[in-house]
């Protein structure tokens, strides 16, 4: 018996399907003590950094930024990139793209920034329960 309260298999097109509003992470598995996130981002997220926990993102669909202090990492279709922990960082996408994310469960998407665009774990989790 498992107590995972994830669907045993989905597809992740219908995963997105799910997924209405930008920068609103929804929680579509759990690996042992990461979290796989789907979610979809237009415009800029916020400024902020994640002291303890580095952040993987993979870009499924579209074109993301991720912008650091001085540099900016691009993101084509396709292409995976580790945020490392403690270093300041703000995604941004001209235009819509579709993103998985994988991080640690405690992970604060917006680190300790409170943006309109925050969103707590359990708003995150919202379509598995
Ligand atoms: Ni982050």
């Amino acid at each position: 018996m498992s107590s995972n309260p994830f669907a045993e298999s989905f597809n992740l097109e219908a995963a997105f399907a799910d997924v209405s509003e930008y920068w609103s992470p929804n929680v579509v598995a759990q690996v042992n003590d990461q979290y796989v996130k789907v979610a979809k981002v237009r415009g800029q997220l916020v400024w902020h950094n994640h002291a303890h926990e580095d952040e993987l993102f993979f870009v499924v669909r579209g074109h993301l930024k991720i912008e650091y202090e001085g540099r900016v990492v691009d993101l084509p279709t396709g292409s995976m990139h580790v945020v490392p922990r403690g270093t300041p960082h703000n995604p941004v996408a001209t235009d819509e793209c579709w993103i998985v994310l994988i991080e640690p469960v405690q992970t604060k998407h917006t680190g300790d920034v409170e943006s309109p665009l925050t969103r707590t774990i359990d708003e995150q989790l919202r379509g598995s329960r």
